[in-house]
Parts: structure tokens; C-alpha cells; sequence
């Protein structure tokens, strides 16, 4: 049986679509699949995206305590939770029932350029800042502080001296989305050989 995969999403959702396309052109069995397509906000693009791919939304409240989000995920059946691009914290309530099973990216080599308010184009603006001659993309497990979870998988993007915070942006978002469809599918698997070995 596939993994049930949700993606928490907050914007334009372009790393949800890569997943998207990655589970449906693999040509062997799928060893994932995106099931649930949830945002904070009601309006993200990215709602759009799934809707387009004939996947469950919802919109939930993420100001609450975590339980409209948990009880959400509860119902769907999540083996894993993809974040991609969500900008909020997540409670510590569903980190604890999904301990392990919350995956993030993040467009910097962390611990470098990550924490709260790092996101988006400050990350590449802080990189630029510095004068580093690399950034890249880190995908980690997510515990109860912002990017500080253990990483599972990081991939280097040269910085060139000519970078924008907008050239950057776009080098390091083309392989996140060649990156965290692999990862994701890697977590996947490895969590379904850990739930047969404690069946
Ligand atoms: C990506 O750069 C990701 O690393 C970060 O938020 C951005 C989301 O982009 N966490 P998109 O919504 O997937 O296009």
C-alpha cells in the first residue's frame, strides 16, 4: 500500500506540484501518494494545484492549539506530512503524535540562514549579505523549533558575485524540486520497512 502523504502548503505550491508529478511518473509501483492538500491559508495557489490534480483539500485553522489540524490529518489517514512552503509553526501537539513523520525544506544550508522569520527571500538576501560562495537546499525532520529538526538530505547551489536574492531564489528552488520529491519517497519507504519490522 502506498504512504499517505499530506502536503502543508501556505503559497504558491510549486515544490506540492513537483511531488505531484514525481509520484505519477515513477514507472514502477508508487510508493507514495499525495492524498491531502492542506492550507492555513484559503486562498494559497496551492490548493489550486491539487484541486487541478483531483486531491482532497482543506483549509485549516492554524491558530488554534493543533487539534483542527491533527484531527484533519487523523481522518485522511497521514503516514507522513510533507511541508512545502507552510509558514507557520506547528503544535507541538500534532509534532508529538507525528514524531518522526513531519518533513520540511528549506531553501539554505541549515543550520546556516534558518530560524524563525527566515523564509522566503530574506533567507537568499541574508546568504547574498554575507558574501557565501554556496547556498543550497536542506530537508529536514521537523521538531518543535523553526529549521532546527535533524536533517536528512542537503544538496549545494554555487552562489555566483552577480546573484540577486531573485536569481538565487530561482537556482535553489529548481532543485528543491529535484530534491524533495526523491527525499520525500526515501522517508516514505524507510517508514513503511519500520512499521512492517514493528508489526
Ligand atoms: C521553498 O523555497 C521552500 O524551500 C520554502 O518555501 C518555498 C516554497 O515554495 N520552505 P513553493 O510554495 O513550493 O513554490
Amino acid at each position: 500500500m502506498p504512504s499517505r502523504l499530506a502536503v502543508l502548503a501556505s503559497g504558491r505550491g510549486s515544490n506540492l506540484q513537483a511531488i505531484i508529478d514525481h509520484f505519477d511518473s515513477l514507472a514502477r509501483e508508487r510508493t507514495a501518494k499525495v492524498v491531502l492538500v492542506a492550507s492555513n491559508r484559503a486562498d494559497s495557489p496551492a490548493l489550486i494545484r491539487a484541486a487541478t490534480a483531483s486531491i482532497d483539500i482543506a483549509h485549516f485553522n492554524s491558530a488554534d492549539d493543533g487539534s483542527e489540524l491533527l484531527a484533519l490529518l487523523k481522518s485522511f489517514r497521514i503516514d507522513l506530512v510533507v511541508l512545502a512552503g507552510y509558514l507557520k509553526r506547528i503544535q507541538p501537539k500534532v509534532i508529538h503524535e507525528y514524531a518522526g513523520r513531519i518533513i520540511n525544506i528549506h531553501p539554505a544550508l541549515l543550520p546556516a540562514f534558518g530560524g524563525e522569520g527566515m523564509y522566503g527571500a530574506r533567507v537568499h538576501e541574508a546568504v547574498i549579505a554575507t558574501g557565501a560562495r554556496e547556498s543550497g537546499v536542506t530537508v529536514h525532520l521537523v521538531d518543535d523549533e523553526y529549521d532546527r529538526g535533524p536533517i536528512v538530505a542537503q544538496w549545494r547551489v554555487p552562489v555566483s558575485p552577480l546573484d540577486t536574492s531573485e536569481s538565487l531564489a530561482a537556482r535553489v528552488l529548481a532543485v528543491e524540486h529535484t530534491v524533495y520529491p526523491r527525499v520525500v519517497e526515501m522517508v516514505a519507504i524507510l517508514q513503511q520497512l519500520e512499521s512492517k519490522r514493528t508489526d
